[in-house]
């Protein structure tokens, strides 16, 4: 699995063909999917939201991972040496820099979340959802978990800790090895729990929520969140994807790959929506209750279902631990640049990347009502933590994914491209229409759509 790197020469591969996209898909099934995606949805309007995300992880989701995956496996390195190997002298490995930079920030506030996760793995366990609750109970008892700052921070320090622990010690063939086990055993509990919802009473409205289109509920900003959700979702936009191919042997197929990833990333975010829309509305909550959505509708219905602790429990679980397959791949993005680039160890590097991505996890773990400036700034009324989710994870992606698909589209060209994806035989069948997307599509829609927020100012 990923690099247990000494050094440049003895550079790690992935184990297998199943290794890598294990690995890959790892890193895209995580919060993004389970916890981001249902409460996006919920509040920009329900199905119209979710066709054009669907949309955009087809026409700009899956060419931009092929770019990223080409350009790792062609340069071997990290994002900011890769670009350096492919425009030497160049501001491109800015672009290198803006990803290492997004990965740090990313990871911190993701961190609160997984962090919730695992709080709420033991909560459940120990019997907290063991009996009916209504939803306004749920989200009391959410409120007071997330505003306790000492709770909230350690569980953010043991999150960062455990993700350190697997990125610094080379424990990653275990991951592999467990992840090819725990994903279907997420996706087997997600389908038992979708089923277990449909029959609620109430839960058609949901359903139609999430599933009957109406377009009168798409506004600009629509696109720029269904396009910041797919990026977020399929990790992509910072070089991820770029280190996670560099670490692959030039007989994978990358395009059938990208593929892969996109459709189990995209299958377990439509999924988790059809466990959640349907409960939410049989308890009468509000779609657009923000960030805390899967952790006030889901312990609504773990009281009523039968063995709902055993299965409520196991899905958080396995929650934290897609979260983790998703944050060893985000710290994984500044220590590659430290080991490549700076001849770090590797501890070392994973030690101060760890800890500062802890230190700025701080002000949002601390912005769910524990400290009230960071839970609404001033100014902007947000919160700490959904500040840097929206600049982090969602424009930062969509600019460093405009300029990929710039560079592999014009700078690098897309024969070079083809040229390293049809190595050793593979066919690229789809060549050209992915040619077309990466210099047309991807580049005007994600400019359009960051054009429209600069000049209207609706940037949140
Ligand atoms: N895709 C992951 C999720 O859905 C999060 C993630 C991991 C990510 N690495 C990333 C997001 C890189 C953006 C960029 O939970």
């Amino acid at each position: 699995m990923e690099g247990r790197r000494v050094d440049k020469v003895e550079r790690g591969t992935w184990g297998s063909r199943v290794g890598f996209l294990m690995a890959a898909a790892g890193s895209a099934i995580g919060l993004g999917n389970i916890w981001r995606f249902p409460y996006v949805t919920g509040q920009n309007g329900g199905a119209a939201f979710v066709l054009i995300y669907v949309a955009f992880v087809v026409l700009i989701g899956i060419p931009v991972m092929i770019a990223e995956f080409t350009i790792g496996r062609s340069t071997q390195k990290n994002p900011i040496g890769a670009f350096e190997t492919l425009a030497p002298g160049s501001w491109w490995r800015w672009v290198g820099v803006l990803g290492v930079v997004t990965g740090i920030g990313i990871l911190s506030f993701y961190s609160v979340v997984a962090g919730w996760t695992v709080g709420y793995f033991f909560k459940t366990l120990t019997g907290a959802f063991s009996h009916e609750i209504a939803g306004e109970e749920s989200a009391r008892i959410f409120g007071q978990f997330i505003g306790n700052p000492g709770v909230s921070i350690a569980l953010l320090f043991a999150f960062i800790a455990i993700t350190m622990y697997v990125v610094a010690g080379g424990i990653a063939d275990g991951i592999e090895r467990w992840s090819k086990v725990l994903m279907p055993v997420l996706f087997g509990i997600l389908v038992l729990l979708a089923v277990y919802a449909l029959t609620l009473e109430g839960a058609s409205k949901g359903l139609e929520f999430y599933l009957k289109p109406d377009l009168s509920k798409v506004r600009a900003g629509t696109f720029a969140k269904a396009l910041g959700q797919a990026l977020f979702s399929l990790s992509l936009g910072m070089g991820t994807m770029i280190t996670y191919g560099s670490y692959l042997s030039k007989k994978e197929n990358l395009a059938v790959s990208a593929g892969y990833v996109a459709l189990f990333d995209t299958v377990i975010a439509l999924l988790a929506g059809l466990v959640i829309f349907p409960t939410l509305f049989a308890m009468g909550l509000n779609p657009a209750g923000g960030a805390g959505l899967v952790f006030v509708v889901l312990p609504t219905i773990f009281g009523k279902m039968p063995l709902g602790t055993v299965f409520g429990s196991l899905f958080f679980l396995l929650l934290a631990l897609a979260a983790l397959t998703s944050t060893i791949s985000l710290l994984e993005v500044p220590v590659a640049y430290l080991v490549d680039e700076k001849r770090w160890p590797r501890r070392r590097a994973v030690l101060s990347m760890g800890t500062l991505a802890f230190v700025l996890g701080i002000p949002s773990a601390l912005s769910q009502g524990a400290v009230s400036v960071l839970s609404a700034l001033p100014r902007i009324g947000m919160g700490f933590l959904d500040l840097m989710n929206a600049l982090f994870g969602n424009y930062s992606l969509s600019v460093g994914s405009l300029l990929i698909a710039i560079f592999v589209g014009y700078r690098w060209g897309v024969r070079n491209a083809v040229r390293e994806i049809e190595q050793d035989g593979t066919r690229f069948a789809l060549a050209a229409h992915w040619a077309f997307l990466v210099r047309f599509i991807c580049p005007v829609a994600v400019a359009v759509i960051l054009g429209y927020i600069l000049l209207t100012g609706q940037y949140f």
